[in-house]
């Protein structure tokens, strides 16, 4: 095998017990599996590596552990990275990944890889290199207990009698909540639960929101100028943001199950509205547009075998234009008009819950970001922000009827990402109680 290491050193001393000097054909001969932790020795560090392809990456290293709290957060780190990689095949599933691991050492991993296949704990035992009696098994969500897809898990995981399972979060669903858990117990199986259960929670919070209130999770997502422009006065916004952040934003648009414009941003740019810098699914597209004033000829309306449209339209849309568009392969959803005469949001979002849309991506333009913003509709804002100046332009918010600072819509928490030399600030917005966008 050809292997290089990157971006670190390999020191043998820390590695080896006894601190022998060995080549890295050594370490190699010792890797059973393609992951594993090496023994430190003397208090030094615990590094655990990832040979991919022949690389070997440098996973995460801590200090000599002192006691079950800081290695159970370790593989439970290691278990939400692989759960990461079924971002954008696995929806409206939960990414879950699973780590087996014996006398500080991963015997087995897995993840759950697209919707409808194995879930992440039998993938991980499928791929053991030893048997799993008496070891402990780390994933970040409770093993499912019931039928849906693939029979329940947790079946599976008691007949290969574990020590110990250690579980990120208990199930979301409050109709099959604990009952993993409950059953390992029963079967005398030791269980920790809450490990790292934040950064569980968040790693899945489209998940999360959507199994508890049956609504989509919401993103609403723009590239603006430094005061604040998402467009030139004359429309033009293309593009506004770097080509990295072009990439970073396809990643998003495949990690949702559908993206929605405005029918002014489809007229404007006729957009594709499919994933193309990275490898992903196409999300469903969304146009909302209250008289159908989507051309015939746009964009979004071929290629339907790659990727679906929906319009959503009021009574106003003319039935005539209906019945072309379904003859087009189109379908058009007719929603109750808001206050404004325009597509009711909240009522589309209700609707696409119903069939099993558990996450949109907003992309624009200024007006639809407007009605997300002042309607309370969405659970997470990202602001691409590049550095330029436009002056008079579009505006990415309008008038949101706020006049007190102190009532201005603020990040519950939010991450601050650089890419080339554009900021991009992605931030949860908290839901208030009067809220009430529920199916
Ligand atoms: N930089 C960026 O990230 C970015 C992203 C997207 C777009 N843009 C730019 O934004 C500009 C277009 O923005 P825009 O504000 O004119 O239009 P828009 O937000 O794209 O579309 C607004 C239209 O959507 C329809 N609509 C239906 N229901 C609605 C609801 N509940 N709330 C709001 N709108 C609803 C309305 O038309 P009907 O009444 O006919 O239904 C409304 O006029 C373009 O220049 C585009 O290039 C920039």
């Amino acid at each position: 095998m050809n292997v290089t290491a990157t971006g670190f050193t390999l020191k043998y001393k820390e590695l080896m017990p006894g601190g022998n000097r060995v080549s890295l054909y050594h370490i190699l001969r010792h890797l059973s599996n393609k992951n594993i932790v090496l023994p430190s020795h003397n208090g030094g560090l615990k590094v655990l590596f990832t040979i991919q392809a022949g690389i070997i990456y440098k996973e995460k290293s801590l200090k000599k552990s002192t006691g079950n709290a800081l290695n159970d957060e370790f593989y439970m780190r290691r278990a939400l990275s692989l759960a990461r990689r079924g971002e954008s095949w696995v929806s409206p599933n939960p990414m879950v990944g699973a780590v087996i691991v014996r006398k500080n050492r991963i015997i087995g991993e897995g993840y759950h890889k697209r919707f409808g296949d194995n879930h992440a704990e039998i993938n991980a035992i499928a791929r053991s290199s030893e048997p799993i009696a008496g070891a402990t098994i780390y994933i970040n969500l409770e093993p499912c207990a019931h039928f849906g897809k693939t029979p329940p898990c947790i079946d599976r995981l008691i007949s290969h009698k574990p020590a110990r399972v250690v579980i990120g979060t208990a199930d979301p669903n409050p109709l099959v909540a604990g009952r993993g858990i409950d059953a390992l117990t029963r079967h005398g199986i030791k269980t920790t639960t809450g490990v790292l259960a934040e950064e569980c929670r968040r790693l899945n919070e489209r998940f999360f929101t959507f199994i508890q209130t049956g609504v989509p999770f919401i993103t609403v997502k723009f590239a603006q100028t430094l005061d604040g422009r998402i467009a030139t006065g004359t429309g033009q916004s293309r593009w506004i943001s770097s080509e990295k952040s072009l990439k970073f934003a396809h990643k998003l648009r495949s990690s949702h199950d559908a993206v929605l414009i405005g029918v002014n941003t489809l007229i404007r740019d006729d957009p594709e509205l499919t994933v193309r810098l990275i490898r992903g699914k196409n999300p469903l597209r969304i146009i909302v547009d209250s008289s159908l004033r989507i051309p015939l000829t746009a964009h979004v309306l071929k290629n339907q075998d790659r990727a679906g449209t929906l319009i959503a339209t009021t009574a106003r849309g003319d039935s005539e234009k209906r019945k072309r568009l379904a003859d087009m392969g189109v379908e058009t959803m007719v929603i109750d008009e808001d206050g404004t005469h325009r597509v009711d949001l909240k009522k589309l979002f209700v609707a696409l819950g119903k069939r099993n849309i558990s996450s949109v991506l907003v992309e624009g333009g200024s007006d639809v970001i407007t009605s997300m913003l002042k309607e309370n509709l969405s659970d997470r804002v990202v602001i691409v922000v590049a550095p330029r100046i436009l002056g008079k332009g579009i505006e990415a918010v309008g008038n949101l009827g706020i006049h007190n600072i102190e009532k201005s819509l603020r990040f519950s928490h939010r991450k601050i990402i650089k890419k080339d030399s554009d900021l991009i600030i992605d931030g949860r917005i908290a839901r208030t109680p009067n809220r009430k966008i529920t199916s």
